[in-house]
């Protein structure tokens, strides 16, 4: 399609908000490299910046890390490809207009915030699992990605998995008869964190925008890189981190969105260190005439059921299990059939990067607006783990009516300074 006709038909399909987000972004400036930015250079930040690499016609031109020593790391992947720039403040990408694209793989309290900034500045986003760090980002992220008409894609990759794909048609076919629970298992060996004083942050890092909506507190190394995880002011536990991965693909499998009422329990069983968020936990999700049980281990070296993550989907005709091994289905009589293979995060980027260049946010296989959801789940995990009692979460409201304490923890306080980005 040629520039001048996109913008036309875009602005026929957009809202004022979309327009005013295309006029001032330049995703849609006609030419053929999709120019994306990586914004977090940890582990996952290094892998999109070869996996956004290795994609025909997409290249990584900027990092941004507020540790010096990860956003050199990031330029030095990227530059294998060509220039690439290093930036402490993520700002400083989302002013460029030759930017198209970003990624965002921060830690999860970043993940919002960043996300709504760069659809603000026009900017076609990946935005890491779990997308929102509180129910209530994930309905205004929700809602801004159909305001811009830009493509948000979610880092739960196992959409983009052939095999799983065919799976969910298995099941949405009658493959299983009729379909009464699926099972979540995070089953896992997590070594504990050990305790930790507060220091200096390392030398050139910008620890407060490392905090940026968090309360500021002192530094310590196990509320740094990656053990931020446990931590609710960063993090949401492992239910929000492998966790979704599973409960994604389970609330994908039963056709199921928000659960009528979720109960939940959990705590640390095994943990005797700095962690916050539980090292056991149970949740179930319950549809009606449905149930997806969520149920965590962090301190089991061997697998269970034949999964240490995976999701069993229980039929009356059988049971269909989508985990390290494939997608393999157990009839009632005892027969088995492999269906595929597992999730594809190459291809999850690929398809977000065929889009952005379409500018055709209907075409991706991991859209927000199921992120959200899948994110949500987390969120009444925890949440219920946390007041300990059941659920009913009413999303018109953005509340649990009755309950103030789980209100509460439906948002969070933001610090002056970090508030959410209009859109
Ligand atoms: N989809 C997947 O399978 C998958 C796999 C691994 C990680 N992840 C997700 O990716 C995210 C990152 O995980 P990780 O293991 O790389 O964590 P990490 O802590 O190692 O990396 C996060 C990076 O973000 C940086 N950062 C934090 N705030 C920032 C800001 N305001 N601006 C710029 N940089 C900032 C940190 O300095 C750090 O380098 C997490 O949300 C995680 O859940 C997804």
């Amino acid at each position: 399609m040629r520039e001048c006709d996109r913008r036309d038909f875009l602005k026929g399909a957009l809202s004022a908000a979309a327009l005013a987000a295309v006029s001032h972004g330049a995703w849609a400036q006609g030419d053929d490299e999709v120019r994306h930015a990586v914004i977090g250079i940890g582990n996952q930040g290094r892998n999109h910046c070869g996996l956004f690499s290795a994609v025909g016609g997409c290249r990584v031109v900027a990092v941004a890390d507020v540790d010096p020593e990860r956003r050199e790391a990031g330029r030095d992947i990227a530059s294998e490809h060509g220039p690439a720039e290093a930036y402490e403040d993520f700002r400083a990408i989302l002013d460029d207009d030759s930017v198209h694209s970003v990624s965002v793989a921060t830690c999860d309290h970043w993940h919002t915030p960043v996300a709504l900034a760069a659809l603000a500045a026009g900017k076609h986003v990946y935005v890491e699992k779990p997308c929102s760090h509180n129910l209530h980002e994930g309905h205004v992220l929700a809602q801004a990605a159909a305001d811009t008409g830009l493509c948000v894609q979610h880092g739960t990759q196992s959409r983009s998995g052939e095999g799983i794909q065919e799976a969910m048609v298995f099941l949405a076919e009658g493959g299983l008869g009729t379909l009464r629970a699926a099972k979540a298992i995070d089953h896992q060996l997590r070594a504990p964190i050990g305790r930790a004083e507060p220091e200096d942050p390392p030398p050139g890092v910008d620890y407060d925008l490392w905090l940026g909506p968090a309360p500021k507190v002192p530094f310590t190394r196990n509320r740094w890189h990656y053990n931020w995880h446990w931590f609710w002011d960063y993090g949401t536990g492992d239910i929000g981190n492998d966790g979704i991965h599973q409960l994604d693909v389970a609330r994908w499998g039963l056709g199921a969105g928000l659960p009528l009422r979720t109960t939940a329990t959990g705590g640390q069983l095994f943990y005797d260190d700095d962690h916050q968020t539980p090292d056991t936990q149970v949740v179930t999700y319950d549809y009606g005439d449905r149930y997806l049980i969520y149920e965590m281990r962090l301190w089991t070296p061997y697998p269970l059921e034949g999964h240490h993550n995976g999701v069993a989907f229980y039929g009356d005709d059988g049971r269909l299990d989508v985990g390290g091994d494939g997608c393999v289905v157990t009839y009632a009589g005892g027969d088995t059939e492999r269906l595929g293979g597992g999730a594809d995060t190459q291809a999850n980027v690929g398809n977000f990067v065929e889009c952005a260049r379409a500018g055709d946010p209907a075409g991706l296989n991991a859209p927000i607006s199921e992120g959200v959801v899948s994110a949500a789940l987390a969120h009444l995990g925890n949440i219920g783990t946390r007041v300990g009692r059941p659920l009913e979460y009413d999303a018109e409201t953005r509340s649990f009516p009755g309950d103030e304490e789980a209100t509460a923890l439906a948002s969070r306080d933001y610090r002056e300074g970090y508030e959410l980005p209009q859109v």
